[in-house]
């Protein structure tokens, strides 16, 4: 699987008033395909070419366009974007604006947030050929790239606006978006807490989707004993798990959280079950998979989040060890409860649906593997090394993967919002299984990246 080359960036695009406006919607789509967020600044001129709307339902963000507006929590909006960034991308840039930014006058928001900000700067030109080849111009795209070290995503040569040929074209999308993957290089994220970040909009609150389901969630890390005192643990805290309990119980599910050690508050709806090791997890999961008269399945859905053991000590002292030298410990194996829980799952009615997630680190290969050696229907792959996601963080940066969907690379989120994705896939699958169920077919729906 190819990584997202812009996973956890937050990116800025600046739009400004050419009428190659309209491709910067396509270039928003791009730069999320490369798993980037998208903050869109607009200049008055650019508006009267592209809706905000549009932006805005696409990037998932309020589109900044004020220089005077304030933020609803009370910060400056375009100093946010200036100190958040990874990139800001320029794109289309009107010869107006590289007049302005050339001389730091910052009248609109790009203009503004440029100037603010330490992050590298991409800029795509487009225009009318003789405009670009002024001596003004190019005196000012000089300036931009010589002195303030910005990167210039030439136009190309084409049919322009007025129908005459000429170079002014805006670049084609895929350079641009090479150049911003240049820009950010090894750079590290400046800013992975969401709260530091512009806000996004504010989210509808999703429907009751899953009244009338009973859904399970395993949270927090397991602790396999070595002795009475000492257990051999991870770094799991809860939170994803906890977020996706929370995140159920808000839709209406009846939800019950199988609990290992965890560092956050349970929700008081839930029905908790809490286990320290493996085994007792393994039991906890057997009297979930237990099948009532006629194999009905007594739940609709399973989310492994916790994070199990895969090594435990063979044989655990029964009194404490007593200090003294080097002390060797067998590890056996762990039985695999997820694999284990999919076998069972199949043999109830209906079928409930699986979900696992999976810690990475680096490459996501190994997920895809575990995607099909697991048999689940989803698999939600986080890369545990990245800043900001899997153990502890209040953020994750997932790749979603189902054996018959094409894998989604969300952006970083916190765990809620990652928990509410994953169960609007879930809520819907849950609903074509029971409409497959009626009609005797057994589909899933084809799923849009969001
Ligand atoms: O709790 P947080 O601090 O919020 O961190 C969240 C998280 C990183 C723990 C969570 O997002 C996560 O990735 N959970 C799964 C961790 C894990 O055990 O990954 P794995 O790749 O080793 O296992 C893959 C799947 O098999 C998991 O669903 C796991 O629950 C399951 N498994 C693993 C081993 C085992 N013996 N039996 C299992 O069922």
């Amino acid at each position: 699987m190819n990584r997202a080359r812009l996973a956890g960036r937050l990116i800025g695009l600046g739009i400004t008033g050419s009428i190659a406006a309209y491709k910067s919607v396509e270039l928003l789509r791009a730069l999320q395909a490369e798993g980037a967020e998208v903050q869109v600044l607009l200049t008055p001129s650019a508006g009267r070419f592209v809706a905000p709307l549009a932006l805005e339902a696409l990037s998932g963000r309020p589109v900044e366009s004020d220089l005077m507006a304030l933020l609803a929590d009370g910060r400056i909006g375009h100093i946010v974007i200036a100190d958040t960034a990874d990139v800001i991308v320029v794109a289309p840039a009107t010869a107006n604006w590289l007049g302005a930014m050339a001389n730091g006058l910052a009248g609109d928001v790009v203009t503004a947030a440029c100037l603010a900000s330490a992050a590298p700067v991409v800029v795509a030109p487009a225009m009318d050929g003789e405009m670009y080849a002024h001596p003004a111009t190019r005196a000012n795209v000089a300036r931009l790239r010589d002195e303030f070290g910005y990167r210039i995503v030439e136009p190309e040569s084409g049919v322009l606006a007025s129908g005459q040929t000429g170079v002014g074209r805006l670049a084609e999308l895929g350079r641009i978006v090479d150049a911003v993957v240049e820009a950010v290089g090894d750079r590290p994220v400046r800013a992975a807490d969401p709260a530091l970040r512009p806000p996004r909009l504010s989210g509808t609150a999703r429907e009751a989707d899953l009244e009338g389901r009973h859904i399970v969630v395993t949270a927090g890390g397991t602790r396999e004993a070595i002795d009475p005192v000492r257990y051999i643990g991870n770094r799991s805290s809860g939170k994803m798990g906890v977020a996706l309990a929370e995140a159920a119980l808000d839709r209406g599910a009846r939800l019950t959280l199988i609990a290992g050690s965890v560092d956050v508050g349970l929700p008081p709806a839930a029905e908790v079950i809490r286990v320290e090791s493996t085994a007792e997890l393994e039991s906890a999961l057997g009297s979930i998979l237990g099948a009532g008269a006629n194999n009905r399945a007594g739940f609709d859905a399973l989310i492994m989040a916790a994070a199990v053991a895969d090594f435990r000590p063979r044989r655990p002292a029964t009194s404490k060890l007593p200090r003294g030298a080097a002390l060797s410990l067998e590890l056996e194996p762990t039985p695999d409860l997820l694999a284990a829980a999919v076998q069972a799952a199949r043999q109830l009615r209906p079928v409930p649906i699986l979900v696992g997630f999976a810690a990475e680190t680096g490459s996501l290969e190994r997920a895809v593997d575990k995607l099909t050696r697991k048999g689940v229907d989803l698999l939600v792959a986080n890369d545990v090394a990245e800043p900001g996601s899997g153990f502890g963080s209040n953020t994750n940066q997932v790749t979603l993967l189902a054996a018959d969907a094409p894998a989604e690379a969300w952006p970083l989120l916190t765990k809620r919002e990652v928990a509410d994705r994953l169960l609007d896939r879930l809520a819907a699958r849950l609903d074509a299984r029971d409409a497959a169920a009626q009609t005797g077919r057994s589909e899933v729906p084809q799923e849009s990246p969001t």
